[in-house]
């Protein structure tokens, strides 16, 4: 079997992100920032480093921010031009012409239902899916990671990240099969085990690569857990069928999505910087004394 390369990327940014209220009643998740770069950059950034070619934003209502922010800023690249500042924070955002392609969610049933959405502009050929609420920090990145190990193995490739007893019940989780350095063999998934059910620690973060034909199990899919449309479910469908593999990642994961692990990762990325750094490491110091 020819092991096929991962050029698209799918961006599920539909999602009404409830659990981050008030601060999204009008503003995509997405565009949350850590430190100064929006959690959607981050996620594209990644995706990019990793090889990937065509970026999709699967969008609803509500989400123009996140357009505006890979297009052009006239007024803000003029006056900036003209005041003579450096334009080094927003080079290299702006898509090349016709990039991001955004296709429309018009409800949000659950991110299987999301990525569905993306299936023309996917077509026949494997590719990525990068949910940006959550970061993913480390070098090589989490998707460049899980790029190589497809590569060895094809199929299909999800992260795969231990987590503590407490906690199998708030996530999509992997029955592993014979393990192979980074590489663990998937041999079922159950999204949201009750508790003392689960089958192992290793939760399913948001880093997948899939094979088009997941597209074809999601068409006509009912809801899973929760009342949404799982891609877990899709997912698990086709493990006998295909190769399915997860991939544990050396770095650090920052669940952006919920109130406590964005601020982790505002204090964790701005501590790594050189130029606030020292201030903030000071000023945290103070402040815990
Ligand atoms: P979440 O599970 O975090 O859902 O989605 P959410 O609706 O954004 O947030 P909460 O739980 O209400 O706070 C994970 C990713 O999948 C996308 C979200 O935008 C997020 O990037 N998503 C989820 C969709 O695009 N469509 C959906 O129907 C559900």
């Amino acid at each position: 079997m020819s092991i096929r390369p991962v050029r698209k990327a799918v961006f599920p940014v539909a999602g009404l992100g409830t659990r981050f209220l008030p601060a999204t009643k009008a503003m995509p998740k997405e565009m949350l920032t850590v430190v100064d770069k929006p959690l959607i950059q981050y996620a594209v950034e990644e995706a990019l480093a990793a090889g990937i070619e065509q970026i999709i934003f699967v969008t609803g209502r509500g989400k123009g921010a996140l357009e505006d922010h890979f297009d052009v800023s006239y007024e803000l690249e003029a006056t900036m031009r003209a005041r003579g500042k450096s334009m080094a924070a927003i080079d290299g955002i702006r898509q090349k012409p016709g990039s991001p392609v955004y296709v429309r969610q018009q409800e949000p049933l659950g991110l299987g239902h999301a990525v569905w959405c993306a299936r023309e502009i996917v077509g026949d050929e494997p590719f990525a899916v990068l949910l940006p609420d959550e970061l993913m920090v480390g070098s090589p990145n989490f998707m460049a990671q899980m790029v190589s190990a497809y590569q060895r193995v094809g199929g299909n490739v999800i992260g795969a990240l231990e987590v503590s007893d407490s906690e199998t019940d708030k996530y999509g989780i992997i029955s592993p099969g014979a393990q192979d350095g980074a590489l663990v063999e998937v041999t079922a998934l159950v999204e949201k085990p009750a508790r003392g059910t689960a089958p192992s620690n290793l939760m399913i973060p948001g880093r997948y690569i899939l094979q088009p034909e997941v597209m074809g199990v999601l068409e006509g899919q009912g809801a899973g857990a929760g009342g949404e449309i799982q891609l877990t479910d899709a997912m698990a469908r086709l493990i006998g069928r295909q190769p399915f593999h997860g991939c544990t990642f050396s770095g650090q994961r920052f669940d952006c999505g919920d109130k406590a692990g964005y601020v982790q990762a505002n204090i964790a990325l701005a501590l790594a910087r050189d130029d606030i750094g020292p201030a903030v490491r000071a000023f945290a110091r103070r402040l815990l004394d």
